[in-house]
């Protein structure tokens, strides 16, 4: 285990993984004004989908890591996701949630409002095991859109 700090929280074997894939995502993340993000999702296939943050000068035009995962699944033929883990790499950003429009994402193509979404920060390479947090997506997100 390649994780840093002391307190390590309590996730499955599988979390672990899915963490560990959305960290290796994370290191192609295309920064230009923001900061690295990888994502990783486990799809009803069983194979494990990563993603990272695209960013543009032009407003809007780049993606999230959470959304360029599940596209990436998407592409595979996968189109159900099972778990989520998001890593973003920053000291800046206080809580490593996923924003507003990749819950909808995550939503759009969960298999059900209970998946787990696992997220963590990593600093210097590494995932930082104080910041581990498990949620399920319907706790991050009770009133989507559409499902
Ligand atoms: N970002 C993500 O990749 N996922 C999120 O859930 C929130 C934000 C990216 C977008 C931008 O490239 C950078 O993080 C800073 O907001």
């Amino acid at each position: 285990m390649k994780w840093q700090g002391t307190a390590m929280a309590k996730v499955t074997e599988c979390e672990s993984r899915l963490l560990e894939a959305a960290l290796k995502a994370m290191k192609n993340a295309y920064v230009l004004w923001g900061f690295k993000v990888g994502a990783a999702v486990l799809g009803k296939d069983g194979q494990i989908y990563g993603g990272c943050n695209v960013e543009s000068w032009v407003s809007g035009l780049g993606t999230c890591a959470e959304r360029c995962a599940i596209n990436h699944s998407v592409l595979h033929g996968n189109r159900r996701i099972k778990e989520v883990a998001i890593v973003m790499d920053t000291h800046k950003h206080s809580e490593p949630n996923p924003c507003g429009a990749c819950l909808q994402y995550i939503c759009d193509f969960a298999m059900d409002s209970r998946i787990k979404i696992v997220m963590a920060k990593a600093a210097r390479g590494k995932i930082l095991s104080e910041s581990v947090k498990v949620k399920s997506l319907e706790e991050l997100f009770p009133f989507p859109y559409i499902k």
